[in-house]
């Protein structure tokens, strides 16, 4: 089975800079792609993996076995990452990698219930530890929040009348089935095409709602700066992070992060004169993200949203 296809993969060995004895994180182990990528390309180095889902650590686990002793394999969110290496007694790295989102393992998996393609329970958990979940979420958030969720995640512009939709069958009877929601978002849709004559695609506004739930339940776009923050702080200076991105949402937090933290002053363009302090962390490597060539998206039509941003670590240990 393919669990997943890296993307990237020459350039994430490029930008790393592995060197031998070098310690480095993949914060998003996945179907360990990456991680088998760099300890194939530069001997000693010693690797250690995070994930959140189970079924990735499974799976890492089993695809990196014949590098067992160089490599530690923790479940945990990356948002714990400095507090687990502490625990490891590791204070600095030598390179970290987020290639954040979901594996193709967990976007096609129904069981998952991430997609609307296929009747399951409205999950959407990569943890199964965590207690929120999308049926929670769908059945029990007052419509207001409900409506900010599809449109700060979904970017979707009939985020309102879908919200007023779900609260009215979820009045009738809980919604508890992928299959179930998608009847109700299409069922919104028809409304608004027969009754406004709006245009409307059922299949984008689906992908659009069951993002954004995604997002909601994993919380991914909340703990994503603080992450990328304490990676940069566990970097040694001139290492590296590396952070590939799936949708705007998150590429636009990460280009954000890194051009504050590569920015001596951050004060606001009237102040006269510095009163932040702040000095940069980083510098930019990647002036522009990096995105897949044309013979990588032939062969994995999903590389196509990927990008990839660099920064080094700026400074001296003391
Ligand atoms: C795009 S896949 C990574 C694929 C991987 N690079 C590979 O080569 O197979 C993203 C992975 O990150 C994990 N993930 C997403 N958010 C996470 C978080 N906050 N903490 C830990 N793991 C997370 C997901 O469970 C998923 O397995």
């Amino acid at each position: 089975m393919t669990y997943h296809v890296p993307v990237l993969v020459d350039e994430v060995l490029a930008h790393m800079q592995l060197k031998s004895g070098g310690l480095y994180v993949d914060a998003t182990l996945g179907g360990g792609g990456h991680s088998y990528a760099m300890l194939s390309k530069q001997a000693n180095i010693r690797l250690i993996g995070f994930d959140q889902d189970q079924d990735a650590i499974n799976f890492a686990s089993e695809r990196l076995s014949e590098f067992q002793n160089q490599v530690t394999i923790i479940k945990a969110n990356f948002k714990n990452m400095r507090t687990r290496l502490a625990l490891e007694k590791i204070n600095y790295i030598d390179g970290a990698l987020f290639d954040i989102g979901v594996s193709n393992y967990q976007i096609t998996n129904p069981a998952k219930g991430f997609t609307f393609m296929e009747d399951a329970d409205l999950d959407m958990r990569m943890d199964k530890d965590n207690p929120l979940t999308a049926e929670k979420i769908v059945n029990e958030y007052p419509e207001n929040q409900l409506k900010e969720i599809f449109f700060n995640y979904g970017e979707e512009n009939y985020s309102a009348h879908i919200a007023k939709t779900i609260i009215y069958h979820r009045n009738e009877k809980r919604i508890s089935r992928t299959g179930e929601l998608s009847d109700i978002i299409e069922k919104s849709l028809a409304y608004l095409q027969g009754k406004h004559k709006a245009e409307v695609n059922y299949i984008k506004t689906k992908a659009r709602i069951f993002q954004a739930l995604r997002i909601a339940v994993n919380d991914e776009l909340g703990i994503l700066e603080q992450s990328l923050l304490d990676a940069i702080y566990t970097l040694r200076p001139g290492s590296r992070l590396l952070v590939i991105s799936w949708h705007s949402l998150e590429d636009r937090i990460v280009k954000n992060l890194f051009q504050r933290e590569s920015t001596d002053c951050i004060c606001d363009k009237s102040v006269p004169q510095c009163v932040c302090k702040h000095t940069a962390l980083v510098k930019i490597i990647s002036k522009k993200a990096i995105t897949p060539k044309e013979d990588e998206i032939s062969v994995n039509s999903n590389a196509r949203s990927a990008k990839l941003r660099v920064v080094e670590k700026l400074g001296r240990l003391k």
